[in-house]
């Protein structure tokens, strides 16, 4: 009697610790979980004054981007999108939005020859400086925008 008490608890240590590392495993279990963290009012407001001096003067300061953008220009350059959720930014996951924002697109696309006017950040902004931007720029889209582009990045991640 007592003793399958004992076996019983220790069951349920057991269960309990396999719960607990289960979860730590899965850090982005939550699916607001990302890079980017637009909730956080301290880089979201560190990131628009990295937008403004940064990424304004193409992207727009209202994140409306170049007229006509989904129409190469004479010399065969996409004008640059908007970032608003007019845009196609937010269809990109959060990895994919730093890399192409890092590396600029003709790295990201393994393609040097690619003729783009979307510079490389790359040693012009630091890691928190580039998720502080993008973590504004998403601060930015209406939350319907914003809950569907958690799931991408939660489906991302499952990746
Ligand atoms: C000199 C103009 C210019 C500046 C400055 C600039 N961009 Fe861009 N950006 C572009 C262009 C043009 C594109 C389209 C890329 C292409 O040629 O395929 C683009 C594309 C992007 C995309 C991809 C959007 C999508 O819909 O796929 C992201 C993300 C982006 N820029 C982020 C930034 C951020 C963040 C900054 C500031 C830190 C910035 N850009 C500054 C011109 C610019």
């Amino acid at each position: 009697m007592q003793r399958s008490w004992v076996v019983l608890a220790g069951g349920i240590a057991v269960a309990a610790a396999v719960i607990a590392i289960v979860m730590s495993a899965v850090p982005g279990a939550a699916p607001s979980a990302g890079l980017l963290k637009p909730d956080d009012p301290v880089v979201v407001a560190q990131g628009r004054q990295i937008y403004e001096s940064q990424c304004a003067a193409c992207h727009g300061a209202d994140l409306a981007g170049q007229p006509d953008w989904q129409k190469r220009k004479a010399d065969g350059r996409l004008p640059a999108p908007p970032h608003d959720e007019t845009g196609h930014t937010w269809h990109h996951p959060d990895a994919v939005l730093f890399d192409l924002t890092k590396l600029g697109p003709a790295k990201m696309i393994g393609d040097p020859t690619y003729q783009t006017d979307m510079p490389a950040y790359e040693g012009k902004l630091s890691d928190d400086e580039i998720v502080a931007v993008l973590s504004y720029i998403k601060s930015t889209w209406p939350q319907p925008i914003r809950d569907r582009h958690d799931r991408m990045n939660a489906e991302a991640r499952q990746n």
